[in-house]
């Protein structure tokens, strides 16, 4: 049976090998066939989580720090969207290029130690088996209905509101 956990954790491997990735193109194709899968998967990935995960972190599956952790994740979730944008604006294998693609390789590993040692801890800890499952069907579904990032707009959000908008 699948478990959102689980799921999140074979993103952000995913996530880790595609980056790493980048370090051994040798051609503008091949990194440009690396870095166009990475970011969308990256962006995908971020209102995956907003839209499935952080909900019941903030209510029925989270701890004393909820809040703190959501306010922490949608701010990363931002600077690894402005880092992608930011890379976009540029031809793939340029200095611009590569400053964008490092800061949004930067952040998502900042921000994947704070899930990974923070955020999915404590969802554990407070989430049933059921809503774990009931999740992960929701977070396959979410990846079917939005083939290459269709219908999502990947805008930053403010934390707050965020955070008061799901309390
Ligand atoms: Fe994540
Ligand atoms: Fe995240």
């Amino acid at each position: 049976m699948d478990d959102i956990t689980a799921l999140i954790l074979e993103d952000h491997h995913a996530f880790r090998v595609g980056f790493a990735r980048l370090d051994d193109a040798k051609t503008d194709e091949e990194l440009r066939a690396i870095w166009e899968p990475l970011w969308l998967h990256l962006d995908i990935h971020a209102d995956a989580e907003e839209e499935i995960l952080y909900p019941h972190l903030l209510t029925d599956a989270g701890g004393d720090d909820a809040e703190e952790e959501t306010d922490d994740a949608i701010g990363d979730h931002n600077k690894i969207r402005d880092g992608i944008k930011e890379a976009n604006g540029f031809p793939v294998g340029t200095d611009g290029w590569w400053k964008g693609v490092w800061k949004a390789r930067t952040e998502n590993s900042d921000h994947l130690r704070e899930e990974e040692d923070e955020v999915l801890p404590d969802f554990r800890r407070h989430a049933t088996p059921e809503l774990r499952h009931e999740l992960a069907v929701k977070w396959l579904v979410f990846f079917g209905e939005h083939p290459q990032g269709r219908g999502l707009s990947f805008k930053d959000k403010d934390p707050d509101q965020y955070i008061a908008d799901h309390t």
